[in-house]
């Protein structure tokens, strides 16, 4: 039954959710031959892409070749990355570069004259690769593809416009299924609009809003991970979630990163006391990657009972900090701390998730029309860990690889359903906003505090329990209330704690990222076999999962 006062469907070839590198450099692609629509939930830049400070890893030096920059990410993802979607995105990593070139990305460039790009280091990598806008290599990024974006005139941006759910043929009565759009929320005006498109993108970005300490922006709530599922994708590999080593720990900077960089330029971890503790975990040291370090310090601040730990760069000359990290050296110096003198205080925080919606190397998913690129998606180019700097890489890769296969099939017939409005007829104003607040916090600390770092079977049993109370709570309270941005994202975040702690329960083995007390050692009968669940049929949301091995 038609919801009175319903606004009528937008209708556009393509429906592209999410504005951060993937989106838009999907929308750019398109946009010659398509009329694309934009979503973002918040203002157009906010998202993970913003903030990216290190750079984007892509072979640009005569020393440095594609199978060095493969076998690194090969040996960061510990065995379970698919090596056909490494070499696919590697070897696209230098015509990536270039166009951001030619868009305008400024580049950081070597001193002397004719001497290209200049190429930082990070952890994990075995060259100098990773190009970089100084230490703001996100907001050069986005800010050059929204102007361009914004210029297009077959692209229509929409800010603060979240999406709630797909729309899919077989939900109309259809016997064929097919993603036809999305029913999105118009946060300022309060209303639901359906978008109708005949391809729809999730680039929504990570789910690491589940943790309570995390490097992220609030966008990241794992929209596009549970919309997927809910639609009867597979998702994989969802335990493994990339902690960051190095967030700036200070009450007034909640998310602040300090970038891996600064360890690649020569920056070292130490103890209070200012002794170093890295070569006593790998020989590689503050250049391990990112895994090893994050559960060093994690291992290091439980046994000394340590708020923080320090990273030092003051050997190196104050110039060189100022001139390689103005935005760190900035902001720090805004709270107190001036990082030419003094070591910065740090501590692991969640920043990345690996796993995600299965895709194919089209960024294809399992639903007809529904395509995936970003750090929604799983590639399965990081495997059990990315390799830094490779995320931005991928965005770009796959978000251009999608753009490709849906310019390929925009003479295909399209299909005739209409699309009901928005119901609203049976639900209420919200009664008590608190509920959210609540299970919100509860959420995201039993997720940091039993599903983190360092993970047990009693642990992760325990966090299970609690998932399943929060998701019937939520779900009923969904069904009785109208939507609003917060409440849209719990009832998606908790999917997301689901779906990773259910995965970490599977894997009885410790590997990349997923590390567990009960089985410490990685397991050889694991190698190549990633997590990959799929929903049952017909059974709705928050159906049981089963685990399909063969991926
Ligand atoms: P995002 O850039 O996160 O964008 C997500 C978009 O989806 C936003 O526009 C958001 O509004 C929208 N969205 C989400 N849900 C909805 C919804 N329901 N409806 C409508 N819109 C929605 N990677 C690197 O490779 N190099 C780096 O140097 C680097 N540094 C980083 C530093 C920080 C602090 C962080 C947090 C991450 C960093 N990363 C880095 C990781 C990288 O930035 C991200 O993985 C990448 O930017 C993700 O891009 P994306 O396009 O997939 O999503
Ligand atoms: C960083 O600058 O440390 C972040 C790099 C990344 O996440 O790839």
């Amino acid at each position: 039954m038609p919801a009175p006062n319903t606004p009528t469907p937008r209708s556009f070839d393509v429906l592209v959710v999410g504005s951060g590198a993937a989106g838009l450099a999907l929308a750019l692609s398109l946009a010659p031959r398509a009329r694309v629509a934009v979503l973002a939930k918040d203002r157009i830049t906010e998202g993970c892409t913003f903030y990216a400070q290190g750079g984007i890893a892509a072979v640009l030096d005569r020393q440095d070749s594609i199978e060095a920059h493969v076998r690194d990410t090969l040996e960061a993802g510990a065995g379970l990355c698919d090596e056909q979607a490494v070499r696919y995105t590697v070897e696209r990593g230098p015509a990536c570069i270039r166009w951001l070139m030619d868009l305008g990305v400024d580049f950081t460039r070597e001193r002397a004259a004719g001497r290209g790009l200049h190429l930082t280091r990070e952890g994990g990598h075995s060259h100098r690769r990773v190009a970089h806008v100084a230490d703001a290599t996100g907001k050069a990024l986005e800010t050059t593809l929204v102007e361009q974006a914004r210029s297009h005139a077959n692209i229509a941006l929409f800010e603060r416009h979240i999406a709630i759910d797909l729309i899919t043929t077989r939900k109309l009565g259809s016997h064929e299924n097919r993603c036809i759009g999305a029913y999105v929320l118009d946060r300022d005006a309060r209303r639901v609009h359906a978008f109708a498109a005949r391809f729809v993108v999730l680039a929504t970005g990570g789910a690491s809003k589940v943790y309570l300490y995390t490097s992220n922006p609030d966008t990241s709530s794992g929209d596009g991970i549970a919309m997927a599922w809910r639609a009867g994708c597979r998702v994989a590999n969802m335990e493994f979630n990339q902690f960051h080593p190095t967030c700036l720990y200070h009450p007034e900077a909640r998310t602040f990163l300090i970038s891996e960089a600064v360890r690649g330029e020569g920056g070292l971890l130490r103890l209070p006391d200012g002794t170093r503790f890295m070569p006593r975990f790998d020989p590689r040291a503050e250049l391990a990657p990112r895994d090893i370090v994050a559960r060093a310090i994690d291992h290091e601040m439980k046994r000394l009972g340590l708020d923080c730990v320090y990273l030092d760069i003051t050997h190196k000359p104050a110039a060189f900090i100022r001139g390689h990290f103005p935005t760190i050296h900035r902001r720090c110096l805004e709270l107190g701390i001036d990082i030419t003198r003094q070591p910065i205080p740090v501590v692991p925080a969640a920043h990345y998730t690996c796993g995600g919606v299965v895709t194919d190397l089209h960024a294809r998913t399992d639903l007809e029309g529904l395509y995936a690129a970003g750090e929604v998606a799983c590639t399965g180019l990081h495997g059990a860990n990315r390799l830094a700097s490779n995320s931005l890489l991928e965005c770009l890769v796959f978000g251009m690889a999608a753009a490709e296969d849906i310019s390929g099939r925009l003479e295909e017939p399209a299909p005739h359903i209409e699309i009901p409005p928005w119901d609203e007829s049976r639900v209420t104003e919200p009664d008590e906003l608190v509920v959210v607040s609540h299970n919100w916090d509860e959420l995201r600390r039993f997720m940091w505090d039993y599903v983190g770092i360092v993970r047990t079977t009693k642990r992760l049993q325990r966090a299970r329990r609690r998932t399943a109370l929060l998701m019937e709570e939520i779900d009923e309270y969904y069904s009785h209330f109208r939507v609003n941005s917060d409440l849209i994202e719990l009832r998606n975040l908790v999917v997301v704690a689901d779906l990773i702690i259910r995965s970490a329960l599977w894997r009885r083995e410790s590997r990349g990222l997923h590390y567990t007390l009960d089985h410490p050692g990685r397991d050889p009968a694991l190698d190549g076999i990633p997590t990959v669940l799929t929903p049952q049929p017909n059974t709705g949301g928050y159906a049981p999962l089963t685990v399909n091995r063969n991926g």
